[in-house]
This record gives C-alpha cells, structure tokens and sequence, in this order.
C-alpha cells in the first residue's frame, strides 16, 4: 500500500518529478533575484500612473501575490486576466505581461493591444510568441531559462513581477528580508519534506484531510491570493475540486451558504490561511465565521504559519506550504502532479481555431 511516509515509492505516481521544482523553490527566487538585479528597464518607466499585470494560471498568480504586498506602492496595481486590457490602459501604464510559456491568447492579445496604445511594456517568459512579438515592440524581456510546468516555475515568476516594481520605485526590496525569507523557507522544507513522518509533516497532515473532500480555503489580505493558489494547486496537482473565498468577503455570503446541500459537512473541508499580519477585524471574523461553521457542523481546521517574520515570508511559507499539500494529496489521489491534460486539451481545441497575432 503506498504511504507518503515511503518517499522512495513517490516516483510511482510523480513520473515527471515534480517534487524536485518544489523542493528548488527557494533557490528559483534566489536565482531569478540574482538575474533580475541586473536586468535594466528604460528609464521612462518610472513615469508609469499605474501598472497593469497580465497573465493567466500559474503565470498570474506571481504577480498578484506581489500586487497584495506591494503596500507602499503609490500607483494603483491592477491583475489582469483577461483578453482585452483595460481602457485606462494607455502610454502611462506599466503593461507588465507574464507567460510562462509565451503562448497564452488571452495574455498575449492583452499585451498587444497594450503595446499598440504605447504603454511601457516588459515581458517574462521562456520564449514562445510573445517572445517574439516583444521583438516587434522592443519590449525588455525577462528570459526564463528553467524547465518546469509554468506553476511549477512560481519562483520566477513572482520575482520577476517583485523586481519591476522595484525598478521603477512601487517596491521597497530589502535584500535581507529575501535573504532571510530563502532561509526561513529552506528551514520550513526540513520540517514539511518527504523525509518527515506524517505524524509530525503538516503538510503530510492536511494533505491527509483533503482526501476526498472539496477543499475551500479562506485567506484575507496578503493570504487572500496565496487562498487562491492553494486552490489553482489542488485543482492542477491533486487534480482535485477545490474553491477559495476570501474575508471579509466570505461573511457576506459563503456563511450563510451552509445549510444546503443536506451532506454538504460530509463533502467540504474549510481550510482558513491565517496571518498575524490579518486586519485586526479580520481577526475577530476569523474567530465568529469559526462559531458558525461549528454550528452548522462544518469540518474546517486553521492553518497559521509559526515562524514568519515579515509579511514577504509569511506569504511565501504559506504558498510553500500549499505546493506540499497539493502535492501530497496528488500522491494519496495516485495521480501525477504535473499532468494537466484538459488545460492541454483546450488549448490543443483553441488552436484549431488560432488567433492572429
Ligand atoms: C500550468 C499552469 C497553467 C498555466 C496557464 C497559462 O502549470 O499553471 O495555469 O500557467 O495555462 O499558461 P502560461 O503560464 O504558459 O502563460
């Protein structure tokens, strides 16, 4: 019988070794951190009134989680995940377009579109169309040079988005708090790898919890994307339903959502992402949406990062412990963690039908 206490038995269902890109987190953000530091941006673009993010999956998630920490930012930051970009869009928007793969319609459409109304534009990515599309524009392009599914690449792509904001000023970077964050990540590895026993592995833990359930995790704040991410994870790794709210949102109506279906406590699982960085009312929400999902005898558990230090670590030991979850639970699911064969499925379908570019 498999048991995630046999590490060595993982390669049965993690045929692509998935593990190894989580595992190498850290060192993703400490590699793209070194390259980005020398990576230049036209001076013009510290003009920018606001900045748009594009991206889609895998390759948006990085830049909204900058988005939530981005707190001194004086330019309003928006995410964008959709074709066409916004209307305000215009030659004083920072247009910054991430794709892993450089692929994506809906990324590269937006980018276009953003490119043709002037705005400073910069790109991240492996290469692809939008590769060659920023060449049309004379675009910088932040090169990606690591093989991985684009989720699995986060490491990257959240830096990338960290350093252009830095770069024109909307992000106060202190090398020591990345430098100590790597590390706080790398101590939190040892205590929710492989090699540590289920008995004392929250990840292993909750991992465990999940079977068979439907998942919704709730996160306020800098935790309202890395909620999302958990979910983006269990869907994509774990090939498992899952959904996720955030507060104070969630008690405007999810709470009130518990009585239907009859079996809804014997299917859900309520995972709430808490920080000590929360809103001191999201705090006392926390503590009375817990009395209501008690009473309407919902199964939840609340997950609290024990050693954080800064907002920035917090919200990366949250995510790492989200990849672990979901990558546990694709194993109790017995299924490979990096397949995706209906978002390959679709996009094989999409481009029966290609888009001019
Ligand atoms: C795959 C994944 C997806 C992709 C998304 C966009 O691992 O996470 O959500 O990120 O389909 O594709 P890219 O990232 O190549 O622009």
């Amino acid at each position: 019988m498999f048991s995630l206490d046999s590490p060595e038995s993982y390669r049965l269902y993690d045929k692509s070794n998935m593990l190894s890109n989580i595992l190498d987190l850290p060192d993703q953000i400490a590699t793209a951190y070194d390259q980005l530091k020398k990576f230049p941006l036209p001076s013009t673009y510290i003009n920018a009134k606001n900045i748009v993010i594009l991206g889609m999956g895998g390759s948006a998630i990085g830049g909204a989680l900058v988005a939530s920490l981005a707190k001194e930012a004086r330019l309003p930051i928006f995410v964008h995940r959709d074709y066409e970009v916004p209307r305000f869009v215009s030659r004083e928007s920072l247009v910054i377009a991430v794709s892993y793969s450089g692929n994506t319609e809906e990324t590269l459409t937006g980018f276009i579109q953003a490119a043709e109304k002037g705005a400073k534009i910069v790109v991240a990515t492996c290469g692809g169309k939008i590769g060659s599309i920023a060449t049309r524009y004379k675009a910088p392009v932040y090169k990606i040079n690591y093989g991985a599914q684009p989720r699995a690449a986060l490491g990257y792509l959240f830096t990338s988005v960290l350093m252009f904001l830095e770069k024109i000023g909307q992000f106060d970077i202190d090398q020591d708090k990345i430098r100590e964050s790597l590390l706080l990540m790398k101590g939190f590895r040892n205590k929710i790898g492989p090699q540590v026993a289920s008995s004392e592995n929250l990840a292993k833990q909750i991992a465990k919890n999940l079977v068979n359930k439907i998942p919704v995790f709730i996160g306020s704040g800098i935790l309202s994307d890395v909620a999302r991410r958990w979910k983006t994870q269990t869907n994509e790794n774990a090939k498992q339903a899952a959904f996720f709210e955030t507060l104070p949102e969630a008690d405007h109506n999810f709470i009130v959502g518990q009585e239907n279906p009859k079996d809804l406590r014997n299917k859900i699982w309520v995972v709430f992402l808490t920080s000590r960085y929360d809103h001191p009312r999201n705090i006392l929400r926390h503590k009375i949406t817990v009395e209501i999902l008690q009473k309407a005898n919902t199964p939840y558990e609340t997950v609290m990062i024990p050693i954080a230090t800064s907002p920035l670590s917090e919200q990366l030991l949250s995510i790492y412990l989200g990849d672990f979850v979901s990558f546990y639970l694709a194993l109790l699911n017995k299924v490979d963690p990096t397949e995706i064969s209906n978002i390959n499925y679709l996009k094989d379908k999409l481009a029966e039908k290609p888009l001019e570019y």
